[in-house]
Parts: structure tokens; sequence; C-alpha cells
């Protein structure tokens, strides 16, 4: 499989901070953010990853990660003019990925302690078309929510005032090259953006979303409070 990180984004939330430098450089325990993304999917043996990013600190993505070669990986990188949602940037691995190959997608802010083997082979053996991780947390009207029946997932809706479970949908995504053929047909939420619920609802209906539960801790370190979460916890992980 190949992997996708989607590090594009104005990170608004940890502003102004992010002024400086794009929200996947600042650090996080020892290292900048992105390194934990490249990372988990090295570890998982995947060799190729398309690393999408704005154009800002373009530069120092390059002097951080260069080709990826002393992660034991190749990156391929592609600029997202304007942030115009996670669908959106998406789409401009579909040149990246062939017909017929399955890959892996991680919003470049997630970060994780479960292995993403297991998940990958679930995904692969089951032959499936999409899949997601789903966590429990305390605060789901932060995050895309799945409502859950018998086992599966009917819909997500993002960010609802009213949740429908307690779980989130994390930034860590399965699909087929298929899915490009999905966010073609996509329109802009009312927020202006194309967005991965809206992909992921797609499946959902069609009755093909899988879905598993990551087993450790998990955070979207797009605030302060869990930069400096994720920032603890990486330090005692990688360097106790
Ligand atoms: C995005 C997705 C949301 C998901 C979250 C996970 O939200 O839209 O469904 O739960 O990532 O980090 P954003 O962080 O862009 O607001």
């Amino acid at each position: 499989m190949k992997g996708v990180i989607l590090a594009g984004g104005s990170g608004t939330r940890l502003a102004p901070l992010t002024k400086l430098m794009n929200k996947h450089l600042l650090p996080v325990g020892k290292y900048p953010m992105i390194y934990y993304a490249i990372r988990k999917l090295a570890d998982a043996g995947i060799k190729e990853i398309l690393l999408v990013i704005g154009k800002q600190s373009a530069g120092l993505y390059l002097e951080f990660l260069g080709s990826g070669h002393t992660f034991g990986v190749q990156i391929v990188y592609k600029i997202q003019d304007q942030p115009g949602g996670v669908a959106e940037a998406l789409a401009l691995a579909s040149g990246f990925i062939h017909p017929n190959e399955d890959f892996v997608v991680l919003l470049g802010d997630n970060l994780f302690e479960d292995s993403l083997r297991e998940y990958m082979e679930k995904f692969q053996f089951e032959a499936g078309e999409a899949m997601v991780l789903l966590k429990k947390v305390e605060d789901p009207e932060r995050f895309g929510v799945p409502r859950l029946e018998d086992g599966r997932i009917v819909s997500i809706e993002e960010k609802p005032d009213q949740p429908a479970s307690d779980y989130c949908v994390t930034g860590i995504y399965m699909y087929n090259a298929e899915v490009f053929e999905v966010i073609r047909k996509l329109l802009p939420s009312g927020r202006g953006e194309l967005e991965i619920t809206d992909v992921n609802n797609y499946y959902a209906a069609r009755k093909t979303l899988q879905h598993s539960s990551l087993k450790g801790w998990w955070c979207d370190a797009g605030t302060f409070a869990s930069l400096q979460e994720a920032g603890l916890r990486l330090v005692k992980e990688h360097f106790d």
C-alpha cells in the first residue's frame, strides 16, 4: 500500500504560532509534528508517501524530510494552493495512486499510539472500498461523529451539536483508487470546503464503509491543549 499525508491547511486554531510556520512543523517533543505521520507509515512497511502541503513553509519540509531516505521511504510532494478542505487535498493524490491500488491517508495533525499494520491488513484482507478508524472521546462534537447501528456506520455527522455516539472518526482513512471518482462528484459544504465526511458518507450509504477502533491513545493536535498533551505523551514514549 502507498501512503498519503495531508499537511496543508491554515492551522488557525494554533495562531499566532502558525503565522510563523505551518502547523505540521510545530514541535511535538523532539520532532516537528510531521515526523510522526511519516514514522507511522514507514513503520507499517509503506515505502512510497505523497505529502500534500501548502505553500507556507514548503522549503522547511524539504529541509527536514528531504527525499525521505533517512526514514527508508520515498516522499513525493504536492502543493495545495489554497486550503479547500481535506477531500480537495486528497484529490491531489489521484496521479500518485494507480487504478486498483489501496492506500492509507493520514491527517498530519493526528498523533496516535497504535501501529497501522493490523488495520491495513484487515482492509486488504476484506478487499474493502473504504475504512475509517474510530476513537472514543469525551468531546465528540469537535469531530466527525459516526452513527452506529448493528455494528455498522450508517452515517457520519461533521461537528454535530448533538453527537449520535461518543466516538470520533479519526483522521486515519483507507481507500482504493475509486475514491477519486467519489471526490470528483462532491459539492462544497456550507463552509465552502470539500469534506472528507461527505466522502465517507458516500460509502456509509453503500454499506461499504468499514471501521475499527484504535486501542491506544490518539489526539488531533490542532489546538494548544491537544498539542501540549501530544508533546507530553510522545516525549514519554520516545525518550524515556
Ligand atoms: C477533520 C475531519 C473530522 C475528523 C478530524 C480528525 O476535522 O473533518 O471528521 O474527525 O479531522 O482529526 P478538522 O480537524 O479538519 O476540523
